[in-house]
């Protein structure tokens, strides 16, 4: 696969806003100087391949905002601690095409991440679904009492690859924080009383009730954004 042409307004914001909240995250939790490590386990669940390509310039995908986004945190609280504080980081990127894999991993090589390859970056060809009972187990064996100090982007592309309970379960560990994205313009688009609709939306908890009353607002004034 080659850097892919895939970047538009909107995924410049998104990029933009994810690695603000990394920036602001890590000084949040930082603030014990007699702390000498950190861990934390970050989760890219719909990962894609690492790097795009806008109008010739090359652009980092979130498997490297989160890469890079550690590494500064971690110079940035190293500097004027006495004690060195080391950010013991475990990534789990995963995504169901298999091409955005093998792209991502090439690009790590490229940057020079090959030695944490398999060691604390695992990549998943596969969907995020299946491999996130796994993650959460590791999530839970590397951090003290199951608390889970962890981030996950769940950065899919329309709205129903994630069920909710999913949601909930990321959110049951004490530390954890959960980014979804979540294409609610499809969702409103693609709106109907069909049952194979109803069969869609029941991983993000729609009922039949609720699925009518967003038709009926769907076409009035205002109704898109009640909805
Ligand atoms: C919006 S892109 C992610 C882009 C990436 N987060 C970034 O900004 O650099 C969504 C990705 O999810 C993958 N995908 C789609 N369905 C998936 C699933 N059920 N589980 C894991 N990955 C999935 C697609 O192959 C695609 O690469």
């Amino acid at each position: 696969m080659r850097a892919k042409k895939a970047q538009s307004p909107h995924s410049d914001a998104k990029l933009r806003l994810i690695a603000c909240y990394l920036e602001s995250y890590f000084p949040a939790i930082l603030v014990n100087h007699a702390q000498d490590r950190q861990r934390i386990t970050l989760v890219d669940g719909f990962c894609g391949g690492g790097r795009f390509t806008d109008d010739g310039s090359i652009i980092s995908g979130t498997p490297f905002l989160f890469l890079e986004a550690v590494a500064k945190a971690e110079r940035i609280a190293n500097a004027g601690r006495n004690k060195p504080l080391t950010i013991d980081a475990e990534y789990h990127f995963v995504d169901s095409k298999r091409d955005h894999v093998e792209f991502l991993r090439a690009e790590l090589i490229k940057a020079g991440y090959l030695d944490q390859l398999d060691r604390s970056i695992f990549l998943y060809n596969a969907d995020f679904e299946t491999v996130f009972p796994d993650i959460c187990r590791r999530i839970e064996g590397r951090t003290k009492r199951g608390v889970g100090r962890s981030i996950f982007l769940l950065d899919q592309k329309g709205y129903s690859d994630v069920a909710f309970e999913t949601v909930r379960k990321i959110l049951r560990f004490s530390a954890a924080e959960c980014t979804l994205t979540f294409a609610v313009g499809w969702l409103i688009d693609y709106l109907t009383d069909k049952p194979q609709t109803l069969k869609r939306v029941s991983p993000i908890v729609i009922s039949e009730e609720q699925l009518r009353e967003f038709l009926r607002f769907k076409d009035e004034q205002g109704g898109r954004y009640v909805i």
